[in-house]
């Protein structure tokens, strides 16, 4: 070969890489702006859209399950005995939240909709059935009376007079049904009849079938799609500190956000998955989580770690929130009760996330609601009781996705595309890692309609 024509050929060889790489890096350009295009005519928020009917009906079911302490020796207890109770549960609900009275604002970039819960109960995922299994337990009603008129001399000789005529205890005994959406408490009512500001029904749950939390304003994803279903307004306020970042948690029942931590991989149903939990100083005391003293109504109000006092937002009563069966809290609380034994695989909240395409394949949030009890002056029945924190139920929120399917598929065809990205240069494994993220994105919305 001349020396000529082996330059010849070289340009050649040199040309038609510059070509291949040209034709690559323009396919690699039209590919992602295609997809980018119609991702995002998929993924915004308009009447018709794909998203928009799952948006409007979120698919993937919710379970509420409550698990109840009841408790067996309720005479010996106030007498001076430690308390027996046995779990009973769960009595598993499936909560529905469609969005009501969808409204499009400011030219479709916002959108306005109420989201109402309701709650059907499913037989045959529980134990018993809810109108007749009845249950034991602290006579909530009357120790937030008791504990809101103790200040009072008079007050408290009054609702005492009542507590022995209505034959009012510190115990109760309710169906199901009762304790969780509503009955008529006969102190209450009698209350009622004084200060009509007092409701006359309790009920653990009463009221929040058919609520709804107020308006919600969303993004669209019109303006940027990045934006999509995220909330924009909330009860009119644009700053929301409780979805601050994906793994923060707002858990109305625990009433603050709760961080979760990465802590071993999983699999579920063959899928590989990512579980992250709340670490132990989510509840830990202010000595050992300083950051949790906020949490504290006023300093002599903090409790150990494991158990959370939340009385400011469930109105005056003395409500401690712990993980079930005081998981992840000091000893001193489960030994206190007889018939608890934390155990993790039970008793753990968590969040398992696919780590390929982010989405959360399954997640469990678990919350205890115990009643601190405690000497009450002015009223005799509570003159043998130390202080102790009662376990009155715990709510296991599930929810699992039906489309695993989809999840593998989407874990085959991204394994395909890491295959294909190894060969791109750099900057393409930028771009294409970036269509890769904005598919994971919608398709995490796609299912998880968030
Ligand atoms: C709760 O305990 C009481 C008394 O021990 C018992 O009669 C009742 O059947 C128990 N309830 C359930 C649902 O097991
Ligand atoms: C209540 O507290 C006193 C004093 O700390 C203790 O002696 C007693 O055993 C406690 N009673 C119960 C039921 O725990
Ligand atoms: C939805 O709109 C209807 C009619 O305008 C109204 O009666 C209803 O109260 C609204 N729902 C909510 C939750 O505001
Ligand atoms: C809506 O669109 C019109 C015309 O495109 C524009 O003048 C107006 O400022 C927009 N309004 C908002 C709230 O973006
Ligand atoms: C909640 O309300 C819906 C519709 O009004 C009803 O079908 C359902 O049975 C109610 N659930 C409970 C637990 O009362
Ligand atoms: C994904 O790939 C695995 C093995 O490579 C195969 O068994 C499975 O059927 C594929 N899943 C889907 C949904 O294509």
């Amino acid at each position: 070969m001349t020396q000529r024509s082996c330059a010849v050929y070289g340009v050649g060889i040199v040309c038609a890489h510059l070509l291949f790489i040209g034709i690559g890096l323009f396919v690699a350009q039209v590919f992602q702006t295609v997809i980018h295009n119609r991702l995002k005519k998929e993924l915004t928020l308009t009447e018709g859209s794909r998203v928009f009917e799952t948006w409007k009906n979120p698919p993937p079911p919710i379970f509420m399950q409550y698990f109840f302490f009841n408790v067996t020796n309720p005479d010996e207890f106030l007498a001076g005995a430690k308390p027996f109770v046995s779990q009973v549960g769960p009595y598993t609900y499936r909560e529905y939240r469609p969005k009501e009275n969808v409204t499009f604002l400011e030219n479709g970039t916002r959108v306005a909709a109420y989201q109402c819960k309701t709650f059907v109960f499913l037989p045959e995922r529980s134990v018993g059935d809810p109108d007749i299994d009845m249950i034991t337990t602290i006579n909530i009603p009357a120790v937030a009376v008791m504990n809101k008129v103790k200040d009072s001399f008079w007050k408290s000789s009054l609702v005492s007079i009542w507590m022995n005529s209505l034959h009012v205890g510190m115990f109760m005994t309710h169906s199901v049904n009762e304790l969780l959406w509503g009955f008529k408490d006969p102190l209450l009512s009698r209350i009622h009849t004084m200060n009509p500001e007092i409701d006359e029904y309790f009920g653990l749950m009463y009221k929040k079938n058919g609520s709804n939390d107020g308006e919600v304003v969303y993004h669209t994803g019109e303006a940027d799609s990045m934006d999509y279903g995220k909330i924009a307004r909330f009860k009119g306020e644009s700053k929301l500190s409780l979805w601050t970042s994906e793994l923060y948690i707002f858990s109305p029942d625990l009433c603050r956000s709760i961080f979760m931590e990465f802590e071993k991989d999983v699999e579920v149903k063959g899928l590989p998955a990512y579980r992250f939990t709340p670490p132990r100083d989510v509840l830990a005391s202010k000595e050992e989580n300083p950051a949790n003293e906020g949490f504290c109504v006023s300093p002599k109000e903090c409790l150990g770690s494991g158990v959370l006092k939340v009385s400011v937002c469930k109105k005056g009563a003395p409500v401690v929130v712990s993980f079930p069966h005081f998981y992840l809290g000091e000893e001193k609380y489960t030994n206190a009760i007889e018939g608890l034994s934390p155990v993790r695989e039970h008793h753990q909240t968590y969040l398992d996330l696919n780590p390929t395409t982010g989405v959360p394949i399954r997640a469990s949030k678990k919350a205890q609601i115990n009643i601190l009890i405690n000497r009450i002056s002015g009223f005799p029945k509570t003159k043998s009781l130390n202080e102790t924190i009662f376990p009155v139920m715990f709510i296991n929120e599930v929810r699992s996705h039906r489309l695993h399917k989809n999840i593998q598929l989407w874990e085959n065809i991204t394994f395909n595309l890491k295959k294909i990205m190894f060969y791109l240069s750099t900057e393409r494994k930028f771009a294409m890692t970036t269509v890769i993220f904005d598919c994971t994105v919608s398709l995490y919305r796609v299912l998880c309609c968030k």
